[in-house]
């Protein structure tokens, strides 16, 4: 048995995928809203309602967290709920919830995993520049100081960011996701500042002496060349750059990769948003660093003058509902590198998951054996990686319930829990009893 005895087994949701009540008790509009209000931005025109609506049914899932044996969860506070304008006092009824919130995770002994921003931007401030306006990073300090000292005595464990390479580059460059904007010349300044606000939150919570952990989630993947071609060696090494160490070189080692630099001001333009200390502000020691991880991407080198000039192989083999090839190998060589590149801390894997055709039958059962297979393949790659010396802490599945699957809508079921969005009746799939005894098992095991 490799998993450590205090190991965090857990599941993980965000803010505005599972709670609905968009307009509730004070909640401003985020980019989110406006986005899924966009004709044509999201799947079947689905919006964050209702969504799961466990801002009403909160209660009944900690209890179904209770019950599936997860030792740990991990959320995020929606930003438009505490500052509706983006700005100001807190929202009392806001930080209420995520209070009651927090307490009945205590009385349940679950243990939280708190993300400060998962993409729900208010709306306000999105139209004052967005991230790609330097005062965003101080709005989210000021945000933040806010969520401290409302939560801070319910909380030990936060992360800034959920995936600063989606809020900048899927949210500014390619424009798939809110606010949808496809400028490259907002996306690499918005980068620097998702980063920099970062930096600016870890920092003022160790001059402030606040009592816990944090860090920070990165999106990280393998990038393969498709063909032995140097072409295709140097579009992995791109795409490497551009996803991981562009957020990974920074944050440990306090400068951007010069590859990269080199490339996006050549194709996109001086990159003159960055100023003297800012990288000294980023680099902040972390207690952690939350990795999500769900498939690795063969790249092939395709000059169509685009930024970054590459294309995803697709690949034989096992994909899920979002077309993702399913290698859970790749994440023991991921969580290898990490280790080799960035150094030794703790790591947890704060999202891991798949999307399938999940269908209940006549018996309330659903059966999600490909689910089943992939959590197992990726659980055994994370012990593999523990074996091989790596500090893993935790892992949590994504995700605790089926929910707005962002441009996907509704269509796509990450669940390890069933929601019928008609009825919002919740039914643990196959994979969430599977899950259940596969902690039992490590648990008792465990040394
Ligand atoms: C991640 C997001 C999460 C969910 C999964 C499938 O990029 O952090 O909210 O959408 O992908």
């Amino acid at each position: 048995m490799t998993f450590p005895k205090d190991f965090a087994w857990g599941a993980a949701t965000a803010a505005f995928q599972i709670e609905g009540a968009t307009t509730a008790d004070g909640r401003g509009e985020s980019i989110w809203d406006r986005f899924a209000h966009t004709p044509g931005k999201v799947h079947n025109g689905d919006t964050g309602e209702p969504a799961c609506e466990h801002y009403y049914r909160w209660r009944e899932d900690l209890d179904l967290i209770s019950s599936l044996g997860l030792r740990a969860y991990r959320f995020s506070i929606s930003w438009p709920r505490i500052q509706p304008d983006g700005r100001g006092p807190a929202n009392r009824k806001g930080l209420d919830f995520y209070r009651s919130l927090l307490e009945g995770l205590r009385e349940r002994g679950i243990s939280p995993l708190v993300t400060l921003y998962h993409w729900d931007l208010p709306q306000v401030l999105e139209d004052e520049g967005g991230w790609a306006a330097r005062d965003t990073a101080e709005r989210f300090a000021e945000y933040a100081e806010l969520v401290f000292d409302g939560l801070g005595d319910l909380v030990e464990d936060w992360t800034t960011h959920n995936e600063p390479w989606v809020t900048a580059f899927l949210g500014y460059a390619f424009g798939t996701k809110a606010p949808g904007s496809a400028d490259w010349a907002r996306a690499i300044p918005a980068s620097h500042h998702v980063l920099l606000s970062h930096g600016l939150v870890v920092r003022a919570f160790r001059e402030a002496g606040r009592p816990g952990r944090i860090g920070v989630t990165l999106n990280l993947t393998v990038a393969r060349p498709g063909r032995d071609r140097d072409d295709d060696r140097a579009a992995a090494q791109r795409l490497d750059g551009h996803f991981n160490r562009w957020f990974l070189d920074p944050i440990f080692r306090g400068s951007y990769p010069a590859d990269m630099l080199e490339h996006y001001e050549r194709k996109v333009g001086p990159f003159d948003a960055v100023c003297d200390g800012d990288l000294e502000t980023i680099a902040q020691p972390l207690d952690f660093l939350g990795v999500n991880f769900y498939h690795p991407n063969v790249v092939l080198a395709h000059d169509d003058g685009s930024v970054l000039g590459i294309r995803d192989m697709q690949l034989d083999g096992d994909t899920t509902g979002m077309g993702w090839p399913v290698v859970p190998e790749a994440l023991t060589e991921l969580l290898v590198r990490v280790k080799r590149d960035y150094g030794d801390l703790p790591l947890l894997i704060t999202e891991n998951g798949a999307a399938f055709d999940d269908r209940v039958n006549g018996a309330d059962v659903v059966e999600d054996p490909r689910r089943v297979a992939y959590i197992e393949g990726h659980l055994d790659a994370v012990e593999d990686a523990i074996a091989a010396g790596v500090d893993v802490r935790g892992y949590y599945v994504w995700s605790l319930l089926d929910n707005f699957e962002w441009e996907h809508g509704y269509s796509q079921r990450f669940g390890i829990v069933y929601v019928d969005f008609e009825t919002q009746r919740r039914i643990p799939k196959r994979s969430a009893l599977w899950y259940r005894n596969r902690i039992t098992a490590a648990t008792e095991g465990a040394a």
